[in-house]
């Protein structure tokens, strides 16, 4: 199928391990587009009009609630928010019958975030509005992941031969394993690096490179994506202390010198400042972290675009 062809329209957005590059490739370049429109003094086009979206978060959020809000209202999309903890999920109703009333209301998207791996899955294989994922436990942040290479390509111009390096608690991260399965499918080298604890098994067989000091994993990087230590998912003590963290692996000034000069920082957020990474290393002008925020919003518009409505003309203007 040439690129031309590709089409999301009708599909579920599970995970980026069973994304075609092609399919990735077409939501990169339809975010382009949607910049675009982000950058405009009247941000509202009537895509989307007529359609419906429901955020479903189990879990919080600030930067991915927001931003598929604004992103379905942009579109010119109804959108509503269910915060599991004022609703009836509070009383005990099941993740099932939550997802068949919002099914029943005749909602076109549900997009949802849960603390169980797999669960989008379930969502998906048990109601007919498309499921997009944003975030299942420790498994997949698809639109993190999209985010995350579309900000490399927007500074670096591409993606497939740069030395991408990840940095931190990739045991926890569904952004990790994100980030792992479509950057190797764009072509980029990845290398990873943290306590041997926080590293899982997986690594070894995905044909990426793995390293216990966060130097060889930062040594001439192109890109340095550092994660944050998931205190809350942390049963037992899987390092001796916050101080320690910093100390061996945290991502300063001094580390940062062995990466390429012109290195990109990035970071998903919420950031553990003082920890992972360090305050000045955070806001340098290497950081694209705030990009990274404003290009999650344009990723979230182009998926809502391509599920809904396939690879038709955008439709820009009020
Ligand atoms: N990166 C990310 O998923 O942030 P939120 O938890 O704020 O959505």
């Amino acid at each position: 199928m040439n690129k031309g062809q590709v089409s999301l329209r009708g599909k579920n957005i599970l995970g980026l391990e069973n994304m075609l590059a092609s399919e990735m490739e077409l939501v990169l370049d339809t975010a382009k587009e949607m910049k675009h429109i982000i950058d405009r003094d009247i941000k509202k086009v009537p895509t989307l009009r007529g359609k419906s979206i429901i955020n479903l978060f189990f879990e919080p959020s600030t930067r991915t609630r927001t931003s598929f809000e604004l992103a379905g209202k942009y579109l010119g999309a109804d959108v509503v928010n269910i915060t599991t903890s004022a609703s009836s999920v509070v009383k005990g109703e099941s993740l099932r019958d939550t997802l068949m009333t919002v099914e029943a209301m005749g909602v076109d998207v549900i997009v949802m975030r849960h603390e169980a791996e797999g669960a989008a899955q379930y969502a998906s294989n048990t109601v007919s509005p498309i499921i997009i994922n944003a975030g299942d436990g420790a498994h997949e942040h698809p639109t993190q992941g999209l985010l995350d290479m579309f900000t490399i390509r927007q500074y670096k111009g591409r993606i497939e031969g740069l030395k991408v390096a990840i940095v931190g608690d990739i045991l926890h991260s569904r952004v990790a394993r994100s980030n792992i399965w479509g950057l190797k499918k764009m072509g980029a080298e990845i290398h990873v690096a943290g306590p041997q604890t926080l590293l899982p098994r997986f690594l070894d067989q995905a044909g990426i490179h793995v390293h216990n000091r966060v130097e060889d994993a930062l040594d001439e990087a192109d890109v340095v994506n550092v994660l944050r230590i998931q205190l809350e998912r942390q049963k037992k003590g899987l390092f001796p202390s916050a101080r320690e963290y910093a100390r061996i692996f945290g991502i300063n000034q001094a580390r940062l010198a062995l990466a390429k000069p012109d290195a990109l920082i990035m970071h998903p957020g919420p950031m553990n400042r003082g920890l992972e990474i360090a305050p000045d290393v955070a806001y340098s002008e290497k950081s694209a972290i705030q990009e990274q925020v404003k290009n999650g919003l344009a990723v979230r518009m182009a998926l809502l675009y391509l599920v809904l409505m396939g690879g038709k003309n955008i439709e820009t203007t009020a």
